[in-house]
């Protein structure tokens, strides 16, 4: 049997709850610390599957990773051979593009697998290839692989067709080494945009403006070490602050950026919680019904759509009608199916799903079909009655790090089980 999560719903998640680092913004400063010869040291880096599979294939091509404890690691990429990358981990992640806008930036050259990653839509890559391009080089995708190459990486005017968190990335990389003056406009504002942004800064690299519609460049001849602490991960965050109004609890998360969380804030408030900010935590306290709303995904500062699975699954036993429209990935409600064997009654249309609010959900035996939507349905197992079982769990592990062990410690009755045995005795155990 393949590991599963199995939960008895119910029980109020109640405490305080420690956020790690942002899964996003460490692929993003994984792959920059290539960019120098130097030594990089990181904290707060999440230990998650997506995360180690990126510092594996470095590792495979040369760069030298030392772990100083389970969050932090020090980097040298003097040694790197750069070589097509195409290993099978890292076929499976997305982030494996970004190593194309680094090394494009440092030698030039670079052939990366065509990414993976979850499967919430076609996620085409045309928006970085035409970044690429307008910085002098040529690409093309061969045998499986996407080959970038340049004589000159000369600074240029890109405008984005849409606010692409991976290609203002890849772009804002491979720009830091090029000649001249780079601006990206409709530029992706995410907190992690922003945060690779400050490491290769801090590298020595000359980025204005991140956070902003508008990016500004100033290549530089070389990047230095760095020591940088990655920002905690917003959607980490919101998938506990969920948890908590999903289980009439009460949670302190601890260690976040509240900045980053007002549109989940927001959006819980108008769902009948209580939300209350301090310098780096939030509380969040549920005591009554949650009350319907409508909700529409849209990039940063908008609703995230990495929290949408999580709050629809919420708005499944509001009270009322909600609408949620997703505006960024095509295929994110495929999570549906199980919530409806779980008693939701929920249609989805295109790209909005309508949500009839029911009483409860029952607990069934259902399978994670992403990473957000595998948490989603981990939350609907703690609002339901009686048992769940979430299995395909190798997605949720991409993003979140030690995730049933935070959920027991606030109360949840989750285990991860991987026998028929250990099944049985967490039923017995709880019934
Ligand atoms: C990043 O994906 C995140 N992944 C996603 O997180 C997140 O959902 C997404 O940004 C939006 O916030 C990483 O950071 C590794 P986009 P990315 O480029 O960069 C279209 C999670 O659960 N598009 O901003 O792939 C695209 O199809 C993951 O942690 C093009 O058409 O997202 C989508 O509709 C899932 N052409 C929209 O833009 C392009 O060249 C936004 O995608 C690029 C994107």
């Amino acid at each position: 049997m393949e590991e599963k999560y199995v939960i008895k719903g119910k029980n109020p998640l109640v405490g305080e709850v420690e956020i790690g680092g942002a899964k996003n913004a460490a692929l993003a400063i994984l792959a920059a610390a290539t960019m120098t010869d130097e030594t990089v040291h990181i904290d707060n880096m999440p230990d998650e599957r997506d995360t180690n599979a990126l510092l594996k294939t470095m590792e495979d091509i040369g760069v030298i990773i030392k772990r100083n404890g389970r969050h932090s690691v020090t980097i040298n990429a003097s040694q790197i051979r750069n070589e097509p990358i195409e290993n099978d981990q890292i076929k499976k992640i997305r982030a494996s593009y970004y190593l194309i806008g680094a090394l494009l930036g440092k030698y030039h050259k670079a052939e990366v697998a065509i990414p993976g990653g979850c499967e919430i839509g076609l996620r085409p890559i045309d928006q970085h290839i035409k970044g690429f391009n307008a910085l002098g080089a040529r690409v093309c995708i061969e045998h499986g692989l996407i080959k970038a190459e340049a004589e000159h990486l000369v600074g240029s005017h890109i405008y984005l067709d849409m606010a692409s968190v991976g290609a203002t990335i890849n772009i804002m990389m491979a720009a830091c080494m090029a000649d001249g003056q780079t601006i990206i406009e409709n530029a992706a504002k995410e907190p992690h945009v922003v945060d690779l942004a400050s490491f290769l800064n801090s590298m020595g690299a000359n980025v204005k403006g991140a956070g902003t519609d508008i990016i500004r460049i100033k290549g530089v001849n070389r990047l230095h070490g760095s020591d940088y602490t990655i920002i905690p991960d917003q959607i980490e965050a919101g998938t506990f602050m969920m948890a908590a109004a999903a289980t009439m609890g009460d949670v302190t998360i601890k260690n976040v950026i509240p900045k980053h969380l007002e549109s989940i804030s927001a959006k819980l408030i108008e769902m009948g919680c209580q939300i209350h900010e301090s310098d780096d935590a939030v509380r969040v306290v549920a005591s009554k019904r949650l009350v319907g709303t409508h909700v529409k995904t849209l990039p940063y500062p908008g609703f995230p759509t990495d929290m949408q699975p999580q709050i629809t699954t919420l708005l499944g036993v509001a009270s009322g009608v909600s609408i949620v429209t997703e505006s960024i990935f095509e295929n994110r409600f495929r999570y549906v199916e199980a919530l409806t064997k779980m008693g939701a009654n929920i249609k989805v249309e295109s790209s909005s799903a309508i949500v009839n609010g029911v009483e409860r959900y029952t607990g069934a035996d259902i399978s994670a079909p992403d990473l957000r939507a595998g948490a989603a349905l981990v939350i609907a197992g703690l609002m339901a009655e009686g048992f769940t079982t979430v299995d395909n769990i190798e997605y949720i592990e991409r993003g979140y790090e030690n995730f049933d062990e935070k959920l027991r410690n606030l109360g949840a009755q989750i285990e991860k089980v991987a026998d028929d045995s250990s099944l049985q005795k967490f039923r017995l155990k709880y019934a």
